[in-house]
């Protein structure tokens, strides 16, 4: 049976990037029939919706929905962040983001092969606080933060059991506890409590701010991190930069009790400066299809693709050039 596939190509390199990708999966033998969603900035731009329930209610029915990145120059920042990706994650639930990281000895130290596991439904981003006495000289801006021992539980137990099933099965929980006393004592407790029961995981705590100074100078230290929202999403384009760039980040947003489709997206957005010029490095999409395909159970035609875009590494040309590679890669296999 096909997996059906919801396509939120989106805006700018999303839609080149998203075209390579879904090529890549057919060619690897993947049965998918895919839908096309209007959204994103330029949709927003024609018509002021960004993402209508109706269609939110649709994305429910799919298998997993695939995204290339949203977002316009034009459109103010948070109308599209906050009503349409952040909309989705809590809506589906899509509680684990999840962004892994490689890059060879001979780029980078001693290597780099980590996983973040980035809780992704709660902390700053949940959208607690408001504007008081707005515009007056007295105004108050508020911006909580909140974390909640189910929330964070649940995202701590999948960090630990995708340490357990790494070969270093270590796992770093990164936070700033010296500060954030009532956040970061929660998080510590829980990451605490659940290590009990995993006595084969081998475990550490880094502050956020020395956590950035480690991933520089010593990345090779990581194998799992698990943070919150906030401090997940600034430490993965941190690792993004020092692994081969933000042209081949990856990430997964998912709902590990299946209750909703997972959504699949590269870390990078839709770079205005380069779209429309089909140079984008389609890398980060075809990465972000095979973390759909390895969530769909699709085991053998992920590891395929793997190699194949392992093969054509060093590959340089066009976004269609470089997905014309790895499918060539794919049939030589
Ligand atoms: C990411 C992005 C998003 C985030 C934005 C676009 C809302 O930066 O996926 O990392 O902050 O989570
Ligand atoms: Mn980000």
């Amino acid at each position: 049976m096909a997996h059906k596939i919801a396509v939120i190509a989106g805006d700018g390199i999303g839609v080149e990037v998203t075209a390579v990708a879904l090529d890549v999966v057919r060619a690897a033998g993947v049965a998918i029939e895919t839908v096309d969603f209007d959204l994103g900035g330029a949709r927003y731009l024609r018509t002021g919706d960004i993402l209508p329930d109706a269609e939110l209610d649709q994305l429910r029915t799919f298998d997993a929905i695939v995204g290339g990145a949203i977002g316009t120059p034009e459109v103010p920042p948070g109308v599209l962040e906050r009503g349409l990706l952040l909309k989705m994650r809590f809506a589906l639930d899509l509680y684990i983001n999840l962004r892994p990281f490689k890059a060879p000895k001979s780029q980078y130290n001693d290597g780099v092969d980590f996983m973040v596991v980035r809780e992704n439904t709660e902390g700053t981003y949940a959208g607690e606080g408001g504007l008081l006495r707005q515009g007056t000289s007295h105004e108050i801006a508020t911006q909580g933060s909140v974390n909640t021992r189910m929330g964070v539980e649940r995202c701590v137990r999948y960090a630990f059991d995708l340490a357990q099933s790494r070969d270093r099965k270590h796992l770093t929980l990164v936070h700033k506890t010296n500060v954030l006393t009532f956040a970061g004592d929660l998080w510590q407790r829980t990451f605490n409590e659940v290590a009990a029961e995993y006595a084969d995981v081998a475990t550490a705590y880094n502050h956020v701010d020395a956590a950035c100074i480690y991933m520089v100078q010593d990345p090779a230290r990581y194998d799992v991190i698990v943070t919150d929202n906030l401090f997940g999403d600034i430490l993965t384009d941190l690792a993004g930069a020092i692994s081969g760039g933000i042209g081949r980040a990856a990430s997964a947003n998912m709902n590990m009790a299946r209750t909703a489709p997972s959504f699949f997206e590269p870390v990078h957005g839709s770079a205005p400066d380069i779209a429309g010029k089909g140079i984008a490095d389609p890398r980060a999409a075809v990465f972000s299809a095979v973390m759909m395909l390895e969530f769909l159970g699709e085991n053998d035609a992920a590891q395929r693709i793997r190699s194949a875009v392992a093969a054509t590494d060093d590959f340089s040309g066009s976004t269609e050039q470089i997905g014309a590679a790895i499918r060539g890669a794919l049939q030589d296999l």
